[in-house]
């Protein structure tokens, strides 16, 4: 059982918890190298955005959301501080909250604030070492037990025992669902309502359409922060696949896909070069892109017809007072 004498508990005594922190026996990442050498290997090339999220890529990411020109996270703080009474009265005492893609956790603070007599709190991540840290902060602060996973909400995660199965609520905010293609989006609505049941809760952040200006600032900032982010990438292949990146031969590039109502980000060569990687030889073109991430914008609307692709019936919906970001409350159908 979960006591608060030792609240940070150890969600690998669950031998279906796949822990993506440990280190490989084969040596370099095999599965970081064959993707990026796939994806590096068709007509558009792309590397897969989960890959952003090493140590420096966290630490950037964080940069990312204090941003002046990075509206989102500002948004969705202050519309969960406003409503917070109102989403605790809708979700009601005793929940256990499950976050997907937890990162430093600031958001889930003011979640932890307003929610009476909460159970445990169980934030799955990626990145190792930020979860962990940001754990212990919490379970100490909040005198909670706390159950961190080490996984990829992506693939498949089973709740560890020690979580009650009833009043459940999914916490997945900063717009992330926005990274997913629609019909990803659809199937991770699913998957979460798999793994936390009818009658489940999901509060999750959606940023909500605008003009394209202010969008396309929000990905290419001032002081070339996402441009960092973007290019570290790059780096991290180097490091960690050893690769022969030029870094200074590629650049940051954030544009609005109006058709598919999404911003773009992407990596352009500056000239025509060639990189090693993995034994391969992987050729550019001078103004070719690598499609590094999505993020789509939704209207409250569309993204209530999604959430119900997915499973899910939208209870609640807040936004911000400028109209700029959505909060949703869904309910497992
Ligand atoms: N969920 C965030 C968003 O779409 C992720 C993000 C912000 C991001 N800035 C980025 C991803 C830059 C890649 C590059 O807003």
């Amino acid at each position: 059982m979960t006591t608060t004498a030792d609240p940070v508990l150890d969600a690998e005594t669950d031998p279906q918890t796949p822990d993506p922190q440990a280190p490989d026996p084969q040596g370099p990442d095999t599965d970081f190298l064959a993707s990026v050498v796939g994806s590096l290997s068709t007509p558009q090339k792309s590397i897969e955005s989960k890959f952003f999220y090493d140590a420096q890529g966290s630490q950037l990411f964080d940069a990312i959301t204090g941003l002046d020109e990075y509206y989102l996270t500002r948004a969705e703080t202050a519309l969960l501080r406003a409503r917070s009474e109102e989403i605790a009265a809708l979700l009601g005492s005793g929940v256990s909250l499950v976050e997907f893609g937890s990162g430093s956790s600031v958001k889930t603070r003011i979640l932890l604030e307003a929610l009476p007599a909460l159970k445990v709190y169980v934030p799955i991540d990626i990145s190792g070492a930020h979860l962990d840290a940001a754990a212990k902060r919490i379970a100490a602060d909040f005198g909670l037990p706390v159950i961190p996973l080490h996984a990829d909400y992506n693939s498949r995660v089973s709740l560890p025992l020690q979580v009650p199965r009833d009043k459940l609520v999914g916490f997945f905010p900063g717009s992330t669902i926005g990274n997913f293609e629609p019909e990803a989006a659809v199937a991770f609505l699913k998957r979460v309502h798999g793994l936390l049941g009818s009658g489940a809760r999901l509060l999750v952040g959606a940023d909500l359409q605008k003009e394209a200006a202010r969008l396309v600032a929000a990905y290419d900032d001032a002081l070339g922060v996402t441009a960092a982010f973007n290019l570290n990438l790059l780096v991290r292949i180097n490091r960690e696949l050893g690769g022969d990146f030029d870094i200074d031969a590629f650049t940051h590039r954030a544009l609005y896909n109006a058709e598919e109502g999404r911003i773009e980000m992407h990596l352009v060569s500056l000239k025509d070069q060639s990189v090693r990687l993995g034994g391969k030889k992987i050729h550019f073109a001078s103004g070719e892109t690598i499609h590094t991430e999505n993020s789509y914008k939704y209207n409250l609307d569309s993204f209530r017809a999604l959430a119900e692709r997915g499973g899910w019936r939208s209870e609640a919906v807040w936004t911000d007072p400028e109209g700029l970001f959505s909060c949703h409350a869904l309910i497992a159908a």
